[in-house]
């Protein structure tokens, strides 16, 4: 047979193929999600991530340094607030001695380059465990966007590096730069979360900090799954506001999305891999069903193949090892 051209020459063996791989992780790649407890010496597994857990602050400090150790570059710092604390305005949100604040300033003072981001939005801190104020039915938008924004100043003040706005209100990332700007923190990056989708898939992150809603569901701030051009306005507008980095999340349903955001905005993307994406591949891997390690590689380098520049992952650690 005669053929002009045959694509299986360059797959013919593991040289040729690394040699034209188009796509390759690094550690720079990864984002490290950590839960932060109250306490000492805590480490509780989360029951619905395996060999995944929380940590008290001074455990948290030794898995920061071994991260730093592995190469891994950055954290996504997230705490869970006692029940005793928790109200509808936030107001343990904004206390300068907080579990976050607390936990930034361990962190940074144990690891100085390890740049940490920290989570902005009110449902650790919320008795309704929504993003934002609640009034009747209602996740209130002007009213949440200024809590976020002290928050924001609140975190850049305990030494954080990016605050990363999680809650999906209006006009947040504007409010956020403008307080930190008249605040001085002209060194505080913002990623945004800019397309994030109500999803299914956050069930055992919110079993992580017992943060699952009390009352509705998060669909009137968070984004419609049917919707794609949508988060590529929601994208270019966080980017005319003021953010740094962008993001996209989920992401194993949203490779489309993490694609037409990448084309469209000029700065990096992120996508955040997410608790429901972690579980599902724990738990067919501890059937026997896949191989844990290749899932691995292949979901996020799938991820990256489809424009994420960073990727906040709870693998973070096992693709760093798979990878060396
Ligand atoms: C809430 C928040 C969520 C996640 C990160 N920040 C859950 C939610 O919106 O209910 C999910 C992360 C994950 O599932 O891994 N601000």
């Amino acid at each position: 047979m005669y053929l002009q051209k045959r694509h299986r020459i360059l797959r013919s063996n593991p040289a040729i193929r690394s040699l034209v791989a188009e796509t390759i992780l690094t550690p720079n790649d990864f984002i490290a999600p950590l839960f932060i407890v109250e306490g000492e010496n805590i480490k509780e597994e989360i029951a619905s991530m395996a060999n995944y857990y929380r940590h008290s602050v001074d455990l948290t400090v030794k898995e920061v340094k071994d991260l730093w150790s592995m190469g891994i570059k950055s954290v996504l710092l997230f705490v869970k607030a006692k029940d005793e604390l928790k109200d509808n305005k936030g107001i343990e949100a904004l206390n300068p001695n907080g579990l976050m604040q607390r936990s930034i300033k361990a962190i940074k003072d144990a690891c100085p380059e390890m740049v940490v981001m920290t989570d902005v939005a009110l449902d650790p801190y919320s008795s309704y465990g929504h993003d934002g104020i609640v009034e009747g039915n209602e996740i209130v938008n002007d009213a949440t966007v200024e809590v976020l924004a002290k928050m924001s100043v609140s975190h850049a003040q305990a030494g954080a590096d990016f605050v990363a706005p999680s809650d999906m209100m209006d006009g947040r990332i504007g409010a956020i730069r403008k307080a930190l700007e008249e605040n001085n923190f002209t060194k505080t990056g913002i990623m945004a979360y800019s397309a994030k989708y109500a999803s299914c898939f956050y069930g055992p992150f919110r079993d992580a900090l017992d943060s699952a809603p009390g009352f509705g569901d998060k669909k009137t701030y968070q984004m419609d799954y049917s919707n794609r051009i949508e988060a590529v306005k929601e994208a270019i507008q966080d980017v005319e506001e003021g953010a740094d980095i962008v993001m996209v999340k989920p992401a194993l349903s949203y490779m489309d999305i993490i694609r037409e955001v990448k084309d469209a905005v000029d700065v990096p993307v992120s996508c955040y891999n997410i608790s429901g994406e972690y579980a599902m591949i724990k738990a067919a891997a501890k059937m026997g069903w896949i191989d844990e390690n290749k899932a691995i590689l292949e979901t996020l380098t799938s991820m990256k193949r489809a424009g994420a520049d960073l990727i906040a992952t709870y693998f973070a650690r096992d693709a760093v090892r798979l990878l060396s």
